[in-house]
This record gives C-alpha cells, sequence and structure tokens, in this order.
C-alpha cells in the first residue's frame, strides 16, 4: 500500500504494542483514552491519519468488556479521521469461545463480535490462534490468523529438547479439540501424541477428564492447549498424566488468561513449567514465579504480518511448512 503506515494502541496492552512498533522501526502513533464521569469513552487520534494505512492493536483482557468498547470507538475514530485502511490487530479476540449455538436461547457472541467490528469501521482483523478456525467466517472482511508455532517450537527445540532427550517426550493435547488445532505440531515437532479425554458437564470451570489417550507412562508430557482460563483443565489433565505414571509434565498455552486464582492452583500443581504467550498482559500476574513460568515474546510474529499486509505481500512464510503446504 502506498499509504503511511500507522500503528495505535488500545489500552489493553501497550507492552504488546510498543514491541510491535519497536519490531516495525516506528513509533507507536499518539492517541488518548478519556472515560468521564457517566463511563463513556472517548478516543481522540493525536496524529494525522487522512489516507494512511492504520493499526489499531487491542487484545481482550480484563476488564473484557471495556476494551471492547474502546476498541470499537477506537475503530470508528480513524473511520471519520479519512484513514485510508483500518486494519483491527487482535492477538487475543474477544469471546471466542462463544463460536456455536450448543445449548438453546444462547447467543454466538464471537459472530457478533465480529459484526460490531466491521460495523465499527474494521476493514481486515489480524489474529492469532483463533479458539476455532470458522470465526473467521463470521466477517465478510479478510481475517489473517497467526499461528504462534514458529515461536514455541523454536523454544521447545532451543530449550526443552536440549534439557532432555526429544525422543523422552510425548505432546498431550488438552482435549480433542486441542488435538485437531493442533494437528500439524505432531509433523513438525515429529514426536508421539497422548489426547485428554476431556469434556464440560456444565459452565464451571471443573472439566471431567475421562482417561488420557495414548502411552505417557515414563514420559516427559507436554501439555499443548490454546488457553489457559481458569487453570481447570490442566489441573485436572496433569493429576491424569501423574497417575498414568508421567515422569515430567509441563505446559504450554498461547493464551495465557489466567482468571481469578489460576496462578496459585497451577503452582499448586504437578506441572513444573509453563510456557506462554504474551497475546495478553500477564507479567504482573507470574510476578515472583519466573522460574515456573516463562513467557514467549509473539511480537516479531505481529510485527511482521503487519508489515506483509502493508506491502501486499503473503504471510505464508510465517506459517510452519506443514501448513504452509495444506494451504
Ligand atoms: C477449551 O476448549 C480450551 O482449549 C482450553 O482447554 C480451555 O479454554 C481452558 O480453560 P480452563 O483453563 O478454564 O480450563
Amino acid at each position: 500500500m502506498k499509504a503511511d503506515l500507522i500503528v495505535f494502541s488500545g489500552s489493553s496492552h501497550p507492552t504488546l504494542a510498543e514491541s510491535i512498533t519497536d519490531r516495525l522501526d516506528t513509533a507507536l502513533g499518539e492517541s488518548s483514552v478519556m472515560k468521564f464521569s457517566n463511563e463513556n469513552i472517548m478516543v481522540r487520534l493525536q496524529d494525522n491519519v487522512r489516507e494512511k494505512d492504520v493499526f489499531v492493536v487491542q487484545t481482550s483482557s480484563s476488564p473484557v468488556n471495556d476494551s471492547l468498547v474502546e476498541l470499537l470507538i477506537f475503530l470508528d475514530a480513524p473511520r471519520y479521521a479519512s484513514a485510508a485502511r483500518i486494519t483491527a490487530v487482535l492477538p487475543y479476540f474477544p469471546y471466542c469461545r462463544s463460536d456455536k449455538k450448543d445449548e438453546p436461547r444462547i447467543s454466538i457472541a464471537a459472530r457478533l463480535m465480529a459484526d460490531l467490528l466491521q460495523t465499527a469501521g474494521a476493514e481486515r482483523v489480524l489474529t492469532m490462534d483463533l479458539h476455532s478456525p470458522q470465526i473467521q467466517g463470521f466477517f465478510r472482511i479478510p481475517v489473517d490468523q497467526l499461528l504462534a508455532a514458529p515461536i514455541f517450537f523454536d523454544h521447545f527445540n532451543k530449550v526443552l529438547f536440549k534439557e532432555e532427550p526429544k525422543k523422552d517426550f510425548v505432546l498431550v493435547m488438552g482435549d480433542h479439540g486441542a488435538a485437531k488445532q493442533f494437528a500439524y505440531y505432531f509433523d513438525e515437532l515429529e514426536l508421539p501424541v497422548a489426547i485428554m479425554d476431556k469434556f464440560r458437564i456444565d459452565h464451571t470451570e471443573k472439566p471431567v477428564i475421562r482417561r488420557v489417550i495414548g502411552d505417557v507412562k515414563g514420559k516427559a508430557c507436554l501439555i499443548i492447549d490454546d488457553e489457559i482460563a481458569s487453570g481447570g483443565t490442566l489441573v485436572e489433565a496433569a493429576n491424569m498424566l501423574k497417575k498414568a505414571g508421567a515422569k515430567r509434565i509441563l505446559a504450554a498455552a498461547v493464551h495465557p488468561i489466567l482468571s481469578g486464582n489460576a496462578v496459585r492452583k497451577l503452582l499448586d500443581s504437578p506441572i513444573e513449567r509453563f510456557i506462554l504467550g504474551n497475546t495478553v498482559p500477564v507479567a504482573e500476574k507470574i510476578a515472583g514465579h519466573e522460574d515456573r513460568f516463562h513467557v514467549l515474546d509473539l511480537s516479531p510474529l505481529f510485527a511482521k504480518a503487519i508489515r506483509s499486509i502493508h506491502n501486499g505481500t503473503s504471510l505464508s512464510k510465517l506459517f510452519p511448512p506443514s501448513v504452509r503446504r495444506q494451504a
């Protein structure tokens, strides 16, 4: 695109937005967010965006609903200021777990999010590891879904598989959904796999794990999941793996939501280390426990994707080879 590129940050995750702009060798666009006594929000862009290629970075983190409304207003502002194009950058997609009508009389909130984002002014979306890929189809505009995998693979190869031979590891998928979503992990890492046979009977944060499918006895188990919310899934999975004779248990997740007392629950679990993405702010939550929680910086992927979108070049090179082959 010929227009200049400019990246703004909402208030949900300025640290990530700054790392993205550092990598793009540009400064964040100047903006201010004001909250009035009636709780209405006003967003003002201080930089001129007339005929510019505008990116707004806002993740879905606590307070989730305030972040969402701020994002919508943030997308509306450049539209009235004559931006050439507006891309919403959503490292963690809001309401992504509400992606189907699996109970009577409920909303499909992730689809509603798509409607709202488009109405507010988004002309493109850039996001990462959607809870379900069909969320892309809720939009009538282009959606680029990045995968955090290349950065996780790099860490596994450089750190985990140096500490202990790779052949001792087994990948454990957090549930059947994760097994499908992360199937390319088996190809890329060439490791055996086990799957937690998990289901939920209600909306409490205590899932039921019936059994572990696959052989984990005497193995270093690396649990893979898209997100950690209450930590219930990981705690149950770890207890089950321990019973099944796992030698070590580690966990990796792209979106560390870590709600409520998740950090305490995880610290008390038999999981020795957590490898997390930084799609939501996590530093404060894990402060003092950096020996157990290791955070990977995913900003290089966002920066490269923004550069490619701006230049109109393919994003394929950002995906693991086996995913690229399927495309
Ligand atoms: C569920 O379908 C997801 O893949 C995660 O397993 C889930 O979101 C984790 O939630 P929690 O930490 O509350 O068990």
